[in-house]
């Protein structure tokens, strides 16, 4: 299982990355508008550090728009993936960068049949949002269910990007269902590594090896 980072913030991405813990980085308008800086500036400081697939979002809605925006974004760094909302004009996009050799990451999904027509364009990745499921009473993992489910029975290539990932459960249960990639906040990926019983172990262990000779 791959895992992303979702974030915009360097010092999150250096401070991950050097647990091993970054595949990959997504980013969007609202994570970059929380640096400050200029979307450019942080995506090539981004592409500095990680070498895998760093998620940039487009900002237009129909297809000519998004493919300048997908040409210009694909130019900067091999590794740039073009994240393109899942609208009608956006598929048209995805289906036009699929035939250009750029790769994709589409985002907003919120249904198996949405994700069913993400593969059919051609995206690289598909990102469900089940936090934001979650939000409003619906399940979000069963969502990443019914999709692996779909992509596996006519063997689409796209992979499942389980995003609006918001607490640890969500990343044990994209695991156990074999989701390909899951994309967390720094919090959640700093969550994953705790455990009280560690903590105590630890605490244990120090103040026995002050009692120890030296
Ligand atoms: C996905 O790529 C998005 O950047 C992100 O996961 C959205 O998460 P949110 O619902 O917590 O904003």
């Amino acid at each position: 299982m791959k895992f992303f980072i979702d974030t915009a913030d360097i010092k999150e991405i250096r401070e991950t990355a050097a647990m091993g813990l970054v595949d990959g980085v997504t980013t969007n308008p609202s994570l970059v508008a929380k640096t400050g800086r200029k979307f450019r500036d942080v995506l090539l400081e981004i592409c500095d550090i990680v070498k895998g697939p760093v998620s940039a979002e487009v900002v237009t809605t129909t297809h000519d728009e998004m493919m300048k925006e997908a040409r210009e974004l694909a130019k900067l760094r091999d590794n740039i993936v073009v994240k393109i909302p899942l609208l009608p004009e956006g598929l048209k996009a995805v289906r036009s960068c699929a035939d250009a050799g750029i790769k994709t990451n589409v985002t907003l999904c919120f249904s198996a049949t949405q994700a069913l027509l993400a593969a059919k364009a051609g995206a690289n990745y598909i990102s469900p949002f089940v936090g934001r499921l979650d939000d409003i009473s619906t399940d979000g993992m069963q969502l990443i269910g019914e999709i692996l489910e779909i992509y596996d029975n006519y063997d689409f290539k796209t992979e499942v990007l389980v995003a609006s990932v918001r607490h640890p459960i969500h990343v044990h249960q994209a695991a156990r269902m074999g989701a390909h990639v899951a994309t967390c906040p720094f919090s959640v990926l700093m969550q994953l590594a705790k455990h009280p019983l560690t903590d105590i172990g630890l605490a244990k262990f120090l103040d026995d090896w002050k009692k120890v000779p030296q």
